[in-house]
């Protein structure tokens, strides 16, 4: 008999967020009454989608063990990686034994905490009879320019190119292989990267432009507007 198909959620959460130029790694700022992350994972939680959500945390990390989604019994604590795809690489590992091959993972930046119920549920409703799996992406709006420097050299055709957000959706055992032939690679800056360097060729499903990445101080304020908005 068939093993039914599981959905499981990574969070790499164990960068430090430079750009924000912060006391404190940039899920851990405040938006809204919580931190970032709280709300990154309370929706992934609530979403009920997963089965689990592993969190990569820094080892030096003070902040996490002090929240209370720490303890939540669908989350599992991981150690964090020098880079992006180590920390998700290193999550992977802690559902080893859990998550079966053909499972689906949905890898989801701490960083974005503005995420929807309705965009999860797109995204795995869209992909999950793909061989391969997707990301949730957004088409460009502006013109974009190819540039030397500050000299533009040409003017890039935007129907080809989209912005790729998280989720991102794979197959457990596949992503984990994909991430470990890549190792050290610094072009793998998504998961979607990883299977592309393989040959493969992810889809897209188009998100909403809402879920944005807090990088810089006045994305908070943006974060925030865009949550009473979402009310
Ligand atoms: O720095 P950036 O915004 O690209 O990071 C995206 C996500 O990857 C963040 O949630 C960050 O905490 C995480 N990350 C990580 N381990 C690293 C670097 C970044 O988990 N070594």
């Amino acid at each position: 008999m068939n093993k039914t198909i599981q959905c499981w959620a990574v969070v790499p959460a164990a960068g430090v967020g430079k750009r924000m130029q912060a006391d404190r790694p940039k899920q851990y700022l405040p938006l809204a009454g919580k931190t970032v992350i709280e709300h990154t994972l309370s929706r992934l939680v609530q979403s009920g989608a997963f089965q689990a959500v592993a969190v990569a945390i820094s080892v030096e990390d003070p902040y996490w063990p002090e929240l209370e989604i720490s303890q939540h019994p669908q989350v599992i604590t991981a150690p964090g990686g020098k880079e992006r795809a180590d920390s998700v690489l290193s999550a992977l590992k802690a559902l080893q034994g859990q998550a079966d091959e053909n499972d689906w993972v949905l890898v989801h930046d701490a960083a974005r905490p503005c995420l929807t119920s309705d965009d999860i549920h797109n995204l795995i409703a869209t992909l999950k009879d793909d061989a391969v799996g997707g990301i949730l992406a957004l088409s460009s709006h502006d013109t974009l320019k190819q540039v030397d420097g500050h000299n533009i050299t040409a003017t890039v055709d935007r129907s080809q190119i989209w912005r790729a957000l998280t989720p991102q959706m794979f197959r457990y055992g596949m992503l984990r292989d994909a991430l470990q032939d890549a190792e050290g690679n610094p072009a793998i800056t998504d998961e979607a990267s990883a299977l592309e360097l393989l040959g493969l060729q992810p889809k897209i499903v188009e998100g909403r432009p809402d879920n944005i990445k807090i990088t810089r101080p006045e994305d908070l304020a943006l974060a925030q507007f865009y949550m009473e908005q979402q009310q």
